[in-house]
């Protein structure tokens, strides 16, 4: 049988992900690890969040998106069109997607936050108290508690989650709803959720974090570590990524907002004044005071 790489070397590497070349002293041909696939290895790779990506549970909703767009649903959830349920309450009672979200977050949180603190003009600098909201099992908390191990941390999130949360480090875990209410803290991180909102319930969970935190004078802010999409480099890859990233959230309502966008949800929940700190790619930081 004919050795398909050494016919079409670059079928499988066309898309970046693996490169080819020729291994020394021989004309075979080899491939290489690129810079995307060097993110699926090594210490601090990002393999679980794109197991937790191109999973059947959104790949099957992927495949709804056909019928989404033919019927006048009256729930415009395609992930619950696929699996019958929201993905949050689906996550309450199927461990092993609960898992695949929960190991997917911890996976891009240990990739993104040293970079975050290093790029995010010393945003957590000055904190006393962080309340991480949503913060699945503290993988952000933790990591800005080994830059800066003087501050009170907790982690807020769902009583399924934190009942699996980590023991044995320096961090609280609260179970409950920040729909309902956000214990006060200095500052509040929001980590890469409220795409996963609607702009009313985006403003409710913001207007929670404003009652959680003191006025600007006394320290407090509600620190965002998100998409805006349009901020950072400007060039053809950037936007694609951030216009995939808007696709793959509507599976769950979900969307990506540009400056306007969050602006105005910042406006509504009655903050004053914010600003956005490209920090990686398509990341970003935004700083919010009341
Ligand atoms: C996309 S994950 C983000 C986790 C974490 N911030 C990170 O970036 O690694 C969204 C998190 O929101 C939590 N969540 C969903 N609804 C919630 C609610 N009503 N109150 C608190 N947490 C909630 C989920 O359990 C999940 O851990």
């Amino acid at each position: 049988m004919q050795d398909p790489l050494s016919t079409s070397p670059h079928a499988r590497a066309v898309s970046g992900v693996f490169g080819v070349q020729p291994a020394e002293g021989s004309s075979e041909l080899l491939y290489v690890l690129t810079p995307t696939s060097c993110l699926l290895v090594g210490p601090q790779n990002l393999v679980s969040i794109t197991t937790m990506s191109l999973s059947p549970y959104f790949v099957a909703s992927y495949l709804e998106h056909g019928t989404w767009f033919h019927q006048e649903l009256s729930d415009p959830c395609i992930f619950k069109l696929a699996h019958g349920e929201p993905l949050w309450k689906l996550a309450e009672h199927d461990a092993s997607f609960d898992a695949l979200i929960n190991n997917g977050m911890v996976s891009d949180t240990s990739f993104i936050m040293d970079i975050a603190i290093k790029e995010g003009g010393g945003v957590f600098q000055g904190i006393t108290s962080l309340i991480d909201v949503a913060g699945g099992l503290g993988a952000a908390a933790q990591a800005i508690s080994k830059e800066f191990p003087h501050v009170e941390y907790t982690v807020l999130d769902l009583d399924h989650v934190i009942a699996k949360a980590p023991t044995g480090t320096n961090v609280k875990y609260i179970a409950g709803d920040m729909f309902e209410s956000i214990p006060r803290a200095n500052a509040v991180f929001l980590k890469w959720f409220l795409h996963d909102w609607g702009h009313d319930d985006c403003v409710k969970i913001l207007r929670n974090c404003k009652k959680a935190i003191p006025p600007r004078d006394a320290g407090g802010k509600v620190i965002i570590l998100d998409i805006v999409f349009g901020a950072g480099q400007s060039n053809v890859k950037h936007t694609e990524v951030q216009a995939s990233f808007d696709v793959y959230m509507m599976i769950i309502n979900g969307i990506e907002r540009d400056e306007l966008e969050w602006k105005m949800m910042f406006s509504e929940a009655g903050f004053t004044d914010y600003k956005i700190i490209p920090v990686l790619g398509f990341r970003s930081i935004i700083k919010v005071y009341p």
